[in-house]
C-alpha cells in the first residue's frame, strides 16, 4: 500500500493554485491512503489536473464517489430530459455527428462559457466536479479557472471585512436569458433560487474565498442595482490573469475542481469543425461546511 502511495508526485501548474497528480491510475479502486494524499491536495490546490485516465463512465463514477454523494443532474434540454450522475459537455449528437449551432442543448451549453461555479443555484451547492476528455479539440476549447481563494486573500483589509457577512441570491436562469428562462420549469425556477454567504470558508484549513459565479444575482439587503454591481466588480477582481489557470485538453485527462472556491468557464473553439465532448460527474456538498473537516466516507 505504502508503495503505491509513494509513486503519487504531486506538481504545481500556476503560482497560486492548480497542480498534477502523476503516478497513479484511476480508473482502478484507489487505495485509500493514496486518496487522502489526492483529499489533501484538493484542499490545498483547489483544482487537480490527472493526464492519462482513459475512464468510461462506470470508472468514473466509482472513482468519484471517493469524494461523496454523486448529484443527479437538474432535467434540461441538454439531457433530452433524462438527467443522471454524468453530464454530457458536447457539440455532438448521440451518434457523434456534429450539432448545428441553432441545436438547443448547444445553446444551453453557451451558459458554461461565463464564470460559474457548478450548482451554486442548490440548496447545498456542490463540492467538487470530475470532468473527463473523452473527445477533445485540437485546438481551443480549453476550461479556465479563477481562484476565489487567492482573489480573496489580495483584497484590502477593509474591503474583507466590508463583505463579511454579506449573503448572495443565485438562480438556475439568468433573469435576462429568455431561452435560457425557458429551459426551466416555475418548479425548478423557485427550487433553484437560494442564498448562500458571499465569503466562504474551507473547514479543512480555513482559508477563505468569493463565492460568486453566473449565478450569483443580488445581493440581500441591496438593490438589485447596487448587489449587481458589487457582484460584476468582483467576478472582474477574481478572473484577473494572475489568478486565473487555462486548461488545454488532451485526451483522457481529467481535471478535479473544488466548486466551494473556484469559478470556471469554457472557452470557445470551432464547433464546426471540431468534436469535442467531455464528461462530468458532480459531487454534492454538504451544509453546513463544517461537515467536511475531514476526509469523506466512500458514499454508496
Ligand atoms: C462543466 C463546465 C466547461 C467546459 O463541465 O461544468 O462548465 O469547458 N465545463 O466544458
Ligand atoms: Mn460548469
Amino acid at each position: 500500500m505504502s508503495d503505491l502511495a509513494t509513486r503519487l508526485s504531486i506538481r504545481s501548474l500556476h503560482p497560486v493554485f492548480v497542480a498534477e497528480i502523476t503516478g497513479i491510475d484511476l480508473t482502478v479502486p484507489v487505495a485509500r491512503e493514496d486518496f487522502q494524499t489526492i483529499w489533501d491536495a484538493f484542499n490545498e490546490y483547489q483544482i487537480l489536473v490527472f493526464r492519462d485516465q482513459p475512464f468510461d463512465d462506470d470508472s468514473q463514477i466509482a472513482f468519484s464517489r471517493n469524494f461523496g454523494a454523486l448529484e443527479t443532474m437538474e432535467a434540461h434540454a441538454a439531457n433530452n430530459y433524462r438527467p443522471g450522475h454524468i453530464a454530457v459537455m458536447t457539440n455532438l449528437d448521440a451518434k457523434g455527428n456534429l450539432l448545428p449551432l441553432t441545436d438547443p442543448s448547444l445553446i444551453h451549453r453557451l451558459r458554461n462559457e461565463s464564470w460559474h461555479s457548478d450548482s451554486s443555484f442548490k440548496p447545498v451547492a456542490a463540492l467538487a466536479s470530475l470532468l473527463s476528455g473523452r473527445i477533445v479539440p485540437p485546438v481551443g476549447g480549453n476550461t479556465e479557472f479563477a481562484s476565489g481563494r487567492a482573489a480573496y486573500a489580495a483584497l484590502p483589509d477593509e474591503r474583507k471585512t466590508a463583505l463579511e457577512g454579506l449573503n448572495v441570491v443565485h438562480r438556475v436562469t439568468a433573469p435576462n436569458e429568455t431561452a435560457d428562462s425557458r429551459a426551466y420549469s416555475e418548479e425548478q425556477k423557485q427550487r433553484l433560487t437560494v442564498t448562500h454567504p458571499l465569503i466562504r470558508t474551507n473547514p479543512l484549513n480555513g482559508r477563505k474565498n468569493l463565492y460568486i459565479g453566473s449565478h450569483a444575482h443580488e445581493i440581500v439587503g441591496m438593490s438589485r442595482e447596487e448587489g449587481r454591481r458589487i457582484l460584476e466588480e468582483l467576478t472582474e477582481f477574481c478572473t484577473q490573469p494572475q489568478f486565473v489557470y487555462s486548461h488545454p485538453w488532451r485526451e483522457h485527462d481529467l481535471v478535479i475542481w473544488d466548486n466551494r472556491c473556484t469559478l470556471h468557464r469554457a472557452t470557445t473553439f470551432d464547433k464546426t469543425r471540431y468534436r469535442r465532448k467531455l464528461h462530468r460527474t458532480t459531487v454534492a456538498g454538504s451544509a453546513p461546511d463544517t461537515a467536511m473537516a475531514r476526509m469523506p466516507e466512500v458514499a454508496t
